[in-house]
């Protein structure tokens, strides 16, 4: 795995996250999307807490808490799939924090077959799966979480891709999901609005991470984009973070059920 995607934050801090409480979920190890927005999270004075998929991602969390000195921070397992861990999480999360202000979801998961080769070949449970992991998990989450949320209101973010609405090769059965989680996110925006909590999604460019690693060929896709964007380089996770925080912050409280592109400009390019 290259650590291209690991850059030390291009910003100084500016506290305009002082004094809210987070939860990001999606933290599998140091090149997630999801650390590099922990790590924007707390150098902008929030305080944060972590889901984690089972025991196995639990060891390479604490390893990360431990080196960012981040050790203190709250943790709870949560496998997006199982309502009862879903039911606990949010328990769990409001007797630590009381009431959050934000919510990452950085969560999503496909059959590595059906990442490539022909689209009509996905499976019924395949297809299931990447729509339960990658796409219902944003509800679920919204409701098992509204009760730590609607006091003050919030923001919750999810990760989509270009995937979802332009014919990405390979991407197949996780362009229909991001598809899902796209209008899945306005449909809780205009639920949960009157609650003062806003939904939106950030949609990177390519990142080199354990996820994108499962869909073939990779790493044309990262010279395409390199090649064809205006800013004529690579999304990197710590840009996507930044973005991800000013839609936690107060800065952005008037934008809901909206998609911000993270991609120099690339879903723009046609030719
Ligand atoms: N890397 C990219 O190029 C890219 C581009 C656009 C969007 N995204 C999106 O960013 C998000 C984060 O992905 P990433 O690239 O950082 O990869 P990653 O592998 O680091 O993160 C994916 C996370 O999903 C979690 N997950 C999978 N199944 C789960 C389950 N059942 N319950 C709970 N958690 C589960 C994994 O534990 C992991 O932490 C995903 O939604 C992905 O689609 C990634």
């Amino acid at each position: 795995m290259s650590t291209e995607t690991v850059e030390k934050p291009v910003m100084q801090g500016n506290n305009i996250l002082k004094g809210k409480k987070g939860i990001i979920v999606g933290v599998a190890n140091k090149w997630s999307i999801a650390w590099a927005v922990a790590r924007a999270c707390v150098r902008e004075g929030a305080e944060i807490g972590f889901t984690y998929q089972g025991e196995r991602v639990l060891k390479n969390l604490d390893k990360l808490l431990v080196e960012e000195n981040l050790q203190k921070c709250f943790t709870v397992n949560l496998d997006v799939q199982k309502d009862e861990e879903l039911a606990t999480a949010g328990e769990a999360i409001k007797k630590q924090f009381g009431q959050i202000d934000f919510i990452l979801h950085a969560v999503a998961f496909a059959k590595r077959e059906e990442l490539g080769g022909n689209f009509s070949d996905t499976s019924r449970d395949g297809y299931q799966l990447a729509q339960d992991v990658s796409a219902f998990s944003l509800i679920a989450l919204a409701k098992a979480m509204k009760p730590c949320m609607v006091e003050k209101g919030g923001s919750i973010v999810a990760l989509s891709y270009l995937g979802s609405e332009k014919i990405v090769k390979n991407y197949n059965v996780m362009g229909v999901a991001k598809a899902a989680l796209e209008s899945a996110s306005r449909y809780l925006a205009y639920e949960l609005g009157p609650n003062n909590i806003r939904v939106n999604i950030v949609s990177p460019g390519p990142i080199k991470t354990l996820s994108a690693a499962g869909i073939d060929d990779f790493s044309k896709m990262l010279e395409h984009v390199r090649n064809v964007s205006p800013l004529k380089k690579n999304t990197s996770a710590e840009e996507v973070a930044d973005t991800c925080v000013f839609l936690f912050s107060d800065l952005s409280r008037g934008i809901t059920s909206e998609l911000i592109y993270v991609d120099g400009g690339h879903n723009n390019v046609a030719m």
